[in-house]
């Protein structure tokens, strides 16, 4: 099944069971746990359909990437196949129910995720060098610099962003000003090599 196949199918899942659920209960459809459908039970992430780690994300982070996509300053572009099927996940959401998932999403405990790729993880830690003022030396991210923790999350997810911010499919509106501080960054990783080390040099340092 190839993977525009895979998001169609996921989603007419997502869309059965939440009429289901609001038929049954008249609950919100994040009851039903669509998150999980494509993010995994424990929400450590599914490569199957390239949804990433959501256990123990940042609450700041996580609601500003569901604003992003809702307000259509994410998974715009037509080549950004993974954020296209994000999207409509967070089109209807209310500032409330956004709230309530964060609330939700941060009660599920870090569960760690395996490693994935192969790199130069010591060429990795010279480029990580410049990552670390905003991400952290540990990669544990910096809330006042608005960069998320890397250390921890899916090393496969990690490489089709830093490709597509590279690509301009990520981080390209004016209005996302964080979005396009991390495409500046991005444009200094020379080739797919230098994404594949500096993500290696991520995977050492754990959590
Ligand atoms: C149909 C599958 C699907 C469903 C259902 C889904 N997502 Fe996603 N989500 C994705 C994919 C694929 C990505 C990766 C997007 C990308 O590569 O830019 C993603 C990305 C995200 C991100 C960005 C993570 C980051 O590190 O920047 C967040 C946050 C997120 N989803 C939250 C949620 C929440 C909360 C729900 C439930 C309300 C949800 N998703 C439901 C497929 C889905
Ligand atoms: C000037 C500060 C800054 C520097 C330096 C920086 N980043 Fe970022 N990075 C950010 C911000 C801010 C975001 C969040 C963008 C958003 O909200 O969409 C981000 C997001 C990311 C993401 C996406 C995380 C996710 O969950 O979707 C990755 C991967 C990443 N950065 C890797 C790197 C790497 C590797 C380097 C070094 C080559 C680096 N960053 C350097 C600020 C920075």
């Amino acid at each position: 099944m190839n993977r525009v196949m895979k998001y169609f199918v996921m989603a007419f899942v997502v869309f059965a069971s939440s009429i289901t659920s609001q038929a049954q209960e008249g609950r919100e459809p994040f009851d039903d746990r669509y998150c999980q459908t494509c993010h995994g039970i424990d929400g450590v992430g599914n490569v199957g359909v390239q949804a990433p780690r959501l256990a123990g994300m940042e609450d700041w982070y996580l609601e500003r990437q569901l604003k992003l996509f809702r307000d259509g300053l994410r998974g715009i572009h037509p080549e950004d196949v993974e954020g296209v099927a994000m999207r409509p996940m967070a089109a209807k959401l209310s500032d409330d129910s956004i709230d309530d998932i964060v609330d939700w999403v941060g009660s599920w405990e870090y569960v760690p995720t395996p490693v994935t790729i192969e790199g130069n993880a010591s060429r990795g830690e010279q480029l990580y060098s410049s990552c670390a003022t905003c991400h952290g030396a540990d990669g544990m991210g910096n809330e006042a610099m608005g960069a998320p923790q890397l250390a921890g999350q899916n090393d496969w997810y990690m490489v089709t962003q830093l490709k597509n911010f590279k690509a301009n499919l990520r981080g390209d509106q004016s209005a996302d000003s964080y979005g396009q501080q991390m495409r500046a960054m991005a444009a200094s990783l020379n080739d797919d090599q230098a994404i594949l080390d500096v993500v290696s040099y991520i995977n050492t340092l754990g959590r």
